[in-house]
């Protein structure tokens, strides 16, 4: 079984008189432990077809299911509970909240699932270490490079054990060295824990990290590119 389905999903927006496509008719499987990206030139429907996997956003026609599960028939809570059991968010520019420092970032997901201080703190600081910022518990936002912001935002994805991390240009807002540096943590993610990968970039050296690019050409999947190796 497929940790995620979309079967003939599409989404159009109206405005005023005016039908935006943003995606149509797109058909995809994904099976648990996999890494794709998703390519495409601006406007192309990426960010609207991972809202769509990432349960932020419905489709307006189409049958979306996530381990099994059918998501246009859920109501607001049950989506919520599977964006925050099921599902990482990672953005291009980190959604870090900059009052708090680096743990209570990673916490934050833990206190919504009712967890108590003690454990959300212990899994919290592994979560942390273990992408090398054990070191930087007690920092704030500002206080950290970009790397190290998204860093923490990839501990805060994981700290709940998701099946699956949804990235919408992880590295976007990042040097190349940087860059680097965070596709070799998702690489990890996804080899050690087998974390399902779903990200969407620009840069073809940072798609070809996964195993599959699917190339989206006005709202539409135009092409599946296999990544040997
Ligand atoms: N809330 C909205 N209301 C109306 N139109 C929208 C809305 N969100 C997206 N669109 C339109 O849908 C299309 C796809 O947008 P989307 O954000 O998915 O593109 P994208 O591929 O992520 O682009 P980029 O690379 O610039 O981030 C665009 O034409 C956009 O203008
Ligand atoms: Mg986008």
């Amino acid at each position: 079984m497929p940790i995620v389905r979309l079967d003939n999903i599409s989404r159009s927006y109206k405005n005023g008189q005016v039908l935006i496509e943003a995606l149509k008719n797109i058909n995809l499987s994904i099976e648990e432990g996999e890494y794709v990206s998703i390519m495409g030139p601006s406007g192309s429907g990426k960010s609207t077809l991972l809202n769509i996997i990432g349960c932020l956003d419905k489709p307006t026609s189409g049958i979306y299911e996530i381990a099994g599960r059918r998501v246009e028939k859920m109501g607001d809570n049950e989506l919520a509970d599977i964006r925050n059991q099921l599902l990482g968010f990672v953005f291009q520019s980190f959604h870090l909240l900059p009052d708090l420092n680096a743990l209570e970032n990673v916490e934050l997901p833990l206190i919504y699932r009712g967890l108590g201080g003690r454990e959300r703190r212990r899994r919290s600081i592994e979560a942390l270490e273990s992408v090398g910022l054990g070191q930087r518990l007690y920092h704030r936002p500002s206080q950290l490079s970009g790397g190290e912001q998204q860093r923490v935002a990839i501990a805060r994805a994981i700290v709940g054990n998701p099946k699956v991390i949804l990235a919408d240009e992880p590295t976007g807002a990042l040097d190349s060295k940087t860059s680097e540096t965070i596709m070799e943590i998702f690489c990890k993610l996804n080899k050690e824990r087998g974390i399902t990968i779903v990200q969407v970039t620009h840069e073809k050296s940072i798609a070809l990290y996964g195993q599959r690019i699917y190339h989206l050409l006005d709202g539409k999947i135009e092409r599946v590119e296999n990544i040997a190796g």
